[in-house]
């Protein structure tokens, strides 16, 4: 059987050594505090935002929440982020996503002052991500570098392949694997014989969107996977990309859902605010 990846709990591992760095900030008289900022009450958002404002509280950091109204306007917020840009004692700014359709969500991500970004979706850190130089970098594949590193797995050197392309996950993984001297292939809808490809990979980050969508005929025997979805099935039980039964049995190590890729987004979030915090102490 393969080695399953507990995203759970090395999560928790890094949630404690923040505690404990945040803990030497204070003592030394720098604050942390994350601003979070929700538009409307999508419910979806309102678990993970919860879920961030809850991780703050555990490791140290003070969280100043937003709820905003659905109807809030695109000016409006506009002017909340300027104000939280030149707040002195505000380290971080994270608005969920997704916004309302009347607002303009790039304009929002380029408003937010890049050296507080600690979701590194603005365009300066996934510039400086591109030329190897300091900045924030997206949660969700910083927290899977983690995952292969903690769990001793090897990326230099590795055919690694990335199946979805999208800014938050599959272009910044594409970097950070090639950063750690990764072979990478970013992978599509749109990619020809997309089942080979996948093949190819030792190393095969699946972010489709798609429940249960890789099975084992896109999986190479000894194959490390990592499931970057999350979805709810028909019974209505949590599942990844990947079909997880069919394919664990023929891998070398594999997320599982929940459990494995989820909990890391949040653990690097909170790296993130320390970060900042320690940056323009
Ligand atoms: N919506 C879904 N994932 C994320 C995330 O990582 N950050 C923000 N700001 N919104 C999200």
């Amino acid at each position: 059987m393969p080695q399953i990846i507990d995203g759970k709990a090395i999560s928790a591992q890094i949630k404690d050594e923040l505690k404990e760095k945040v803990a030497a900030l204070k003592q030394e008289g720098t604050s942390l505090c994350l601003a979070v900022i929700q538009v409307g009450n999508d419910p979806a958002s309102s678990v993970y935002v919860g879920n961030k404002k809850k991780a703050c509280a555990y490791i140290g950091i003070e969280s100043l929440s937003y709820e905003l109204d659905e109807s809030t306007t695109q000016e409006e917020l506009l002017n909340l982020i300027k104000e939280l840009n030149k707040r002195q004692d505000v380290n971080g700014i994270l608005v969920q996503l997704p916004l309302p359709g009347h607002i303009d969500e790039d304009l929002v991500i380029r408003t937010i002052d890049p050296s507080k970004d600690v979701d590194g979706f603005h365009p300066q850190s996934v510039g400086t991500l591109c030329i190897g130089q300091k900045g924030f970098v997206s949660c969700t594949p910083a927290g899977i570098i983690q995952l292969l590193k903690r769990s001793g797995i090897e990326i230099a050197g590795k055919e690694c392949v990335i199946i979805g392309r999208s800014n938050i996950v599959g272009k910044p993984m594409a970097l950070l694997l090639l950063r750690e001297n990764g072979t990478v292939t970013v992978a599509h809808s749109k990619t020809a014989n997309l089942k080979d490809v996948a093949k190819r990979a030792d190393i095969l980050v699946v972010a489709v969107g798609k429940p249960k969508m890789i099975t084992r005929d896109y999986v190479k025997e000894g194959a490390v996977v990592i499931d970057v979805g999350i979805h709810r099935n028909e019974n209505n039980k949590l599942c990844g990309d990947v079909d997880y039964d069919d394919v664990a049995p023929i891998c070398s190590a594999i997320t599982p859902v929940p459990g494995g890729v989820g909990p890391m987004t949040i653990a690097m979030l909170m790296n993130n605010c320390v970060e900042s915090a320690a940056l323009n102490r």
